[in-house]
């Protein structure tokens, strides 16, 4: 049991208390209407969502990780063809290729700031590959300028997985819509969580979109003349309510995240041994200090100004010490998540395609010493210097 005044690693109740009355107006809205699928909502949604990203297509989809299948088998990914997945991540990134009976060939991450390691993905690019999975993770966009000459020079699409970056941005361009298909998240813990699950495929390509869109409800444009095997991937009208609630918010909700990371970094790099980060990107130059790691605690490194904190992730290098802490932290009350404890390319379901531990040395690093903070947009300046002075503690003697 959690001491008392116990701080958990996310929660959306203050959100909804303050949104209650509009969120209750939106699900009477629905429940007056007695449409509950393919309806106005999600078409409005859909709308309102594409605008904010400034992106032409919009497909509201049943969860992010459906919107990755479905953004990969509108590209034509079947059996036989071969995807680059970073090892580092969610499952589903890889999964959603697994799914279509595609292979994932996996890359590391690079060594800072925890997306894939473009030059990584440019080795990986064999004669099979179809396409390329961009992953922002933790809520910073990959390196997507570099990504995109390499996927270019291959003549490759690129997927971007947005679930934990919407709102990101390089330069003036949001992911997601920086690669042919860019596909988010409205999973609760999400920059914009839904009241369940739910998802979207974004691209600026009409005939992809028209795919996806038939894709959505089992191939068919014509209700039972199937041009492809689809499935059921829709998002429904109460969802799409909901979402369309909170979309207002997200701007205020992303400098709230980006706030509680700033009083984080202040508090916690007062300690010397924390390495703090930088405000550039260092993947193709990792410092001396991270590559020996002998650093109590390396904060996120943040290649972009536009990093949204969907989690905000620390490193502790060292054997074990991660756990210890994490530990230790549990028993003040201090909630955290290991996000991811194993590299997908040493998962068990993947074990046939023959990879072994070793082959990415920064993915397993960071499995073994990543630990993600709260970081909620709710949370308050004291609460964020609590978990900061705890951890500062917890950290002292390990
Ligand atoms: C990187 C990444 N990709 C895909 C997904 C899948 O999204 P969903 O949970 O909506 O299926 C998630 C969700 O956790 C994620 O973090």
């Amino acid at each position: 049991m959690r001491p008392s005044g116990a701080l958990p690693i996310f929660s959306l109740k203050k959100q909804h208390e303050a949104l209650q009355g509009k969120l209750s107006e939106a699900f009477q809205r629905v429940l007056a209407s007695g449409a509950f699928i393919l309806g106005p909502e999600l078409e409005a949604w859909e709308k309102e969502f594409g605008e904010f990203l400034g992106t032409r297509h919009a497909v509201g989809v049943s969860s992010g990780s459906d919107a990755l299948v479905l953004a990969l088998q509108a590209l034509g990914v079947g059996p036989g063809d071969e995807v680059v997945v970073p090892s580092y991540t969610f499952f589903a990134s890889a999964g959603s290729v697994a799914r279509l009976g595609a292979r994932p060939v996996f890359v590391d991450s690079a060594p800072c700031c925890y997306n894939l390691n473009v030059s990584a993905v440019a080795n990986a690019i064999g004669p099979k590959t179809r396409a390329i999975m961009a992953v922002h993770l933790f809520g910073q966009a990959a390196d997507m300028e570099a990504l995109v000459k390499v996927a270019t020079k291959a003549n490759l699409p690129i997927v971007e997985d947005v679930a934990q970056a919407l709102g990101a941005k390089v330069g003036d361009r949001y992911a997601g819509t920086m690669g042919t298909l860019g596909c988010f998240s409205f999973f609760p813990t999400k920059n914009l969580g839904g009241l369940g699950e739910g998802g979207m495929v974004v691209t600026s390509d009409p005939h992809l979109a028209e795919k996806v869109r038939k894709l959505r409800v089992h191939g068919a444009k014509t209700k039972y003349y199937h041009e492809f095997v689809g499935g059921n991937f829709r998002l429904h009208e109460l969802q799409a309510a909901f979402l369309r609630v909170k979309l207002p918010h997200l701007s205020r909700w992303l400098k709230n995240r980006q706030q509680n990371a700033a009083i984080y970094r202040h508090s916690l790099t007062m300690d010397s041994d924390v390495l703090p980060a930088t405000d550039h990107c260092e993947c193709e130059n990792v410092s001396p200090t991270q590559r020996d790691a002998r650093n109590k605690m390396l904060l996120p490194f943040s290649c972009h100004e536009s990093h949204t904190y969907n989690q905000f992730v620390v490193r502790f290098p060292g054997d074990g010490r991660r756990d210890r802490i994490r530990e230790k932290l549990q028993q003040k009350g201090v909630g955290t998540e290991v996000y991811y404890p194993r590299p997908l390319h040493v998962q068990e379901c993947f074990q046939s395609l023959g990879w072994k531990e070793g082959a990415f040395p920064w993915a397993e690093t960071f499995a073994k010493e990543t630990l993600a903070l709260p970081i909620f947009p709710e949370l308050e300046p004291q609460e964020i210097q609590k978990v900061a002075s705890e951890l500062l503690k917890a950290a002292q003697d390990l």
